[in-house]
């Protein structure tokens, strides 16, 4: 039965549309744009087979980001905590949810996702749709179980005929869901800092940048083994000393012991624009996390072997310090926390 309707709205929209629609277009009803992700100096992106990366699923992705249809009482979208002007973080240690109950983590910056094998802290989840099912439904975040976030969008005057055009398909689902918010957070690319330019030979570093540069790269730091250039991060998990017994991490994940204290390295790019950090928040500005690789590196039997072991640190002059503070900064991305394609499309 259900066929025969299909048919028959094939074969009158076949006469009605005066536009070339093929059939195959108005089976499928999508329209499938591919977007290239590719970023010149960055490796390829790898992405999921069964969520290629289209215009559509972006442009859906991005509303639904910004939506506050997404949290229990309306209030709070992904966008509350994940803020483009803070390249997609928020200034606060903790973050609070809709129930003004803060976690106990800072909310990270998204930047470049779309190359990580794993997200949160502690590496829990393996892709970013698998990311983007936790948030919607955590107690202390959205605070919405996702039978009652898909009704709502199933009811939703464009929501259905948005789906049909990213998905082919008014049948929303969770799945759908997490798949468009996954792809806006793909198109996320943060590769135009000053140090980019400077890769490109478009511009100089100062003599000061350029110092830190090299330390950043030398064994007096040690940075650069992390911290990998061009993303700025190995996509591996470390314990980079910052307590003496740690109990978090990976941990929680794996219940192995090896693994206590180690969390995901985040990228440094936009790192100017992303304070607090590390995963609970605790240094306020870039000064404190230096002054903590220079001097308060704490041992333990996790502590990753690049870090000097003698319950201390790097111990830098104050020059050297800024050096790599200056150097920090050149990573800053004015155009990606102000590129109008990742705003707010509702106040548009
Ligand atoms: C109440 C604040 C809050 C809201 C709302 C929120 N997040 Fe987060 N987000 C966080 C915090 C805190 C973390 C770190 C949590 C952790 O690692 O366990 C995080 C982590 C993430 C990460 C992991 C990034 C990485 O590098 O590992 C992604 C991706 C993300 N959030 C996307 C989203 C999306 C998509 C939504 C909306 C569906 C959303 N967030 C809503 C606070 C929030
Ligand atoms: C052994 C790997 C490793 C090395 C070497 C390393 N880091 Fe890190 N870095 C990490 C990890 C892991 C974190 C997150 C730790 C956490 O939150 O518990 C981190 C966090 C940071 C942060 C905070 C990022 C944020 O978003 O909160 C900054 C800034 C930073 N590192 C800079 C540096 C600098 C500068 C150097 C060189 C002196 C360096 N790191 C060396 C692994 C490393």
């Amino acid at each position: 039965m259900k066929r025969k309707i299909r048919f028959i709205a094939i074969v009158l929209l076949t006469f009605s549309c005066r536009d070339k629609i093929t059939i195959e277009n108005i089976v499928d009803n999508h329209r499938h744009t591919h977007t290239d992700l590719g970023t010149p100096g960055f490796p390829e992106m790898p992405i999921p087979v069964d969520n290629e990366t289209t215009e559509e699923g972006i442009a859906l992705g991005r509303k639904l980001f910004y939506d506050p249809i997404l949290s229990g009482n309306e209030t709070q979208s992904c966008a509350t905590c994940h803020q483009q002007s803070r390249a997609f973080s928020d200034n606060k240690r903790f973050s609070v949810g809709i129930d003004g109950i803060a976690g106990k983590l800072n909310a990270s910056a998204i930047i470049n996702p779309g190359w990580q094998s794993s997200a949160f802290w502690n590496g829990r989840a393996n892709s970013l749709e698998e990311q983007a099912v936790e948030p919607v439904e955590n107690p202390i975040e959205l605070h919405l179980n996702w039978e009652d976030a898909v009704d709502r969008l199933k009811r939703h005057d464009d929501y259905p005929g948005e789906f049909q055009i990213a998905f082919g398909t008014t049948h929303i689902t969770k799945d759908l869901v997490t798949k468009a918010l996954a792809q806006f957070e793909r198109s996320l690319i943060s590769n135009q800092s000053k140090f980019d330019k400077f890769l490109n030979g478009e511009i100089e570093l100062t003599p000061l940048e350029l110092a830190g540069y090299n330390l950043f790269l030398s064994e007096k730091a040690e940075c650069f083994h992390c911290h990998v250039r061009p993303l700025f991060t190995d996509d591996e998990l470390h314990n980079n000393g910052l307590d003496i017994n740690p109990d978090k991490g990976h941990f929680e994940v794996s219940s192995y012991v090896y693994d206590k204290g180690k969390f995901r390295t985040p990228t440094l790019r936009n790192i100017e624009f992303t304070a607090p950090y590390m995963h609970d928040g605790r240094f306020e500005t870039l000064e404190d996390v230096i002054d903590f690789y220079s001097d308060s590196i704490k041992t333990s039997i996790t502590v990753d072997p690049l870090m000097p072991n003698d319950n201390g640190g790097f111990h830098w002059t104050e020059l050297e310090k800024l050096q790599l503070i200056s150097f920090l900064k050149t990573l800053s991305d004015t155009s990606f926390i102000n590129n109008p394609d990742f705003s707010n499309p509702f106040v548009e």
